[in-house]
């Protein structure tokens, strides 16, 4: 028979039903609808929190008390409801609406995603947020001061036009800043290496590179006042 034909015969025989067989399709049919909407509420319950005190003093959703963790990210507290298996990058960029991390590859192979935790730069999409709760996470959006002035390292960058499209390029500056923290002072030639785990698509490394070390010389300027 064609599924044409399957379908009108599954009509019939839903027509064909007695009441209380059609009584419990459409009961089972409102239990499937009761059960993703009860997840959608749990999965969304983070905004809540976050922004309001609706449930405060009530009882949680059952498993969302082990969910609901609090991120050190820029220097913020940040309450987030999180899944087990949700990485970094997810939750900065979905949950916290930190969308200057970006996500190329989701599999630690192009850097896009590399945020500073304790100041030791790592592929975000690669690390679970779980795992980063009484550590310090920095992201792109934390390296400028609070009124405004750019990091030396984001000034390098409009000094020297160096990228493209400049999609890798929150990746590049903050494997740079994390770099420069163990060797302030490199070559041209250690820089590139300590580089080496970020990938540009446009392929512009030379401009990079160039806009990094201007980040790096401006950064060093600025700790010598
Ligand atoms: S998105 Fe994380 S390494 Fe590519
Ligand atoms: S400048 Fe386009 S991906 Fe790097």
């Amino acid at each position: 028979m064609t599924e044409k034909g399957n379908s009108r015969a599954s009509s019939k025989a839903l027509r064909d039903l007695p009441a209380e067989g059609v009584s419990k399709a459409v009961s089972r049919r409102n239990f499937i609808k009761g059960v993703i909407t009860s997840g959608v509420a749990v999965s969304s319950a983070g905004y809540l929190f976050r922004t309001s005190s609706l449930l405060h003093g009530q009882q949680l959703p059952a498993g969302l008390g082990e969910r609901l963790i609090t991120l050190n990210v820029n220097g913020q507290q940040r309450r987030v409801d999180a899944m087990k298996q949700e990485t970094l990058a997810s939750t900065l960029r979905y949950k916290l609406g930190l969308t200057g991390t970006k996500l190329g590859c989701d599999r630690a192979e192009c850097g896009s995603c590399t945020v500073l935790i304790d100041d030791i730069p790592y592929y975000s999409c690669s690390v679970l947020t779980h795992t980063v709760r009484a550590r310090k996470v920095v992201t792109i959006e934390g390296l400028a001061s609070a009124d405004g002035t750019l990091h030396p390292m984001q000034q390098g960058v409009i000094d020297e036009q160096g990228f493209q499209c400049a999609f890798c390029m929150p990746g590049f500056i903050m494997t740079t800043v994390g770099y420069l923290k163990t060797n302030p002072n490199p070559t041209r030639q250690q820089l590139a290496q300590g580089l080496s785990g970020n990938l540009c698509r446009c392929q512009d490394y030379d401009k990079i590179l160039t806009a990094m070390m201007r980040g790096a010389e401006n950064l060093r300027r600025a700790k010598l006042g």
